[in-house]
């Protein structure tokens, strides 16, 4: 009798398993199945432009930092060097009013930065963010009726105005951040009103009352002064309805849909991933940054690779462009040679 033959391994596959970690053994092996790029060449780093604030680049939070016109200009040159592609203007302007002149002044702080950052990045892609609440002594991103709630349509040739004298300092988009309704669709009207049908329109399209635009609301001095937002941003709660503002703003123009704040909502950026064609932006907002800036300060969790996995999963999520107040740090940091 011939002795018995050893009994073959059992593959794998009879344990109804199959074995995931194969492609994982290798770095080589790793970076050619990985499904998402890193983010580096789809950041955009928001800037203050206004006059310059006590917390300056050393303070707790560093991207919070004001720039005059000309530190500005400087920054973005710096930014365009380390490979980020755009910046995003914010302005805080000298005085404020109840109607928020200073968003459409020709000498406000965004028009005359734009200028300077075109003189001195050429390559970089300009946007500015069209909004009144930086503007207005009550906070409010509107002008206000009698009754003190924010005028709709009142406030619409507003965002017009102060997109139109964007658009002549040079941006390349405007990004309505207003909420209020039929915002690109006024503002695609003042535009090519103005000769500028080559502008395009970044609109905020699911922007949600949120608590973590509190860092940004103290650099750019624009809480509200009464109530909240409540009455023109999205509620949390609701997905479907942020899938026909982002309907509403293509069928009015955009020319790219963001969805803020990011890591929150990534459910509805997925979501308009795989409704939409246009071009889709995440806005990992201030209270994003500083959660994660407070959280590394502490010996909590490792900065770096933190930030890395927040932007990698926005860009897994769905998003095309990432705006983060990371943006300039990753650069730098991938610049001077780790990935
Ligand atoms: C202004 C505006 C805000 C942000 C972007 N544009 C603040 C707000 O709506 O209160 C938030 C950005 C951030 O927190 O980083 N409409
Ligand atoms: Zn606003």
């Amino acid at each position: 009798m011939p002795a018995r033959s050893p009994k073959p391994p059992t593959p794998a596959s009879a344990d109804g398993g199959s074995r995931l970690r194969r492609l994982r053994a290798r770095e080589a092996v790793r970076e050619l199945v990985a499904e998402t790029e890193r983010p580096l060449s789809h950041l955009v780093q928001p800037l203050f432009v206004g006059p310059e604030a006590p917390t300056g680049r050393s303070g707790p939070l560093p991207a919070m930092a004001r720039r005059g016109v000309d530190g500005t200009a400087e920054e973005a040159a710096r930014l365009a060097a380390a490979g980020v592609r755009a910046v995003l203007l914010f302005g805080i302007p000298p005085r404020k009013d109840p109607d928020g002149r200073g968003a459409w002044d020709p000498r406000g702080p965004v028009p005359r930065a734009i200028r300077a950052v075109r003189a001195r990045a050429p390559e970089l892609a300009i946007f500015a963010d069209v909004c009144l609440c930086e503007y207005t002594i009550h906070g409010h991103c509107g002008v206000l009726a009698r009754s003190g709630r924010v005028d709709n349509d009142r406030t619409l040739p507003l965002l017009g105005r102060a997109a139109v004298a964007y658009a002549e300092a040079g941006a390349d988009l405007v990004a309505p951040s207003a909420m209020m309704d039929h915002q690109v669709a006024a503002l695609r009207t003042a535009l090519d009103g103005a000769g500028h049908a080559e502008v395009g329109i970044l609109a905020y399209a699911a922007k949600f009352a949120s608590a973590f635009y509190g860092p940004f609301r103290d650099a750019a001095g624009s809480a509200p002064a009464f109530g909240d937002r409540r009455a023109y941003q999205m509620d949390p709660r609701n997905a479907r309805e942020a899938l026909r503002e982002l309907r509403e703003d293509e069928r009015e123009g955009a020319d790219v849909l963001m969805v803020k704040p990011a890591l929150p909502y990534l459910d509805v950026l997925a979501a308009a991933r795989r409704e939409l064609a246009l071009p889709l932006a995440a806005f990992q907002v201030s209270g994003e940054y500083a959660m994660i800036k407070a959280a590394a300060r502490a010996g909590w969790l490792d900065e770096r690779s933190a930030v890395e996995e927040t932007l990698t999963a926005m860009r897994r999520a769905g998003a095309d462009l990432v705006i983060s107040y990371f943006a300039s740090e990753r650069a730098n940091a991938l610049a001077g040679g780790d990935r």
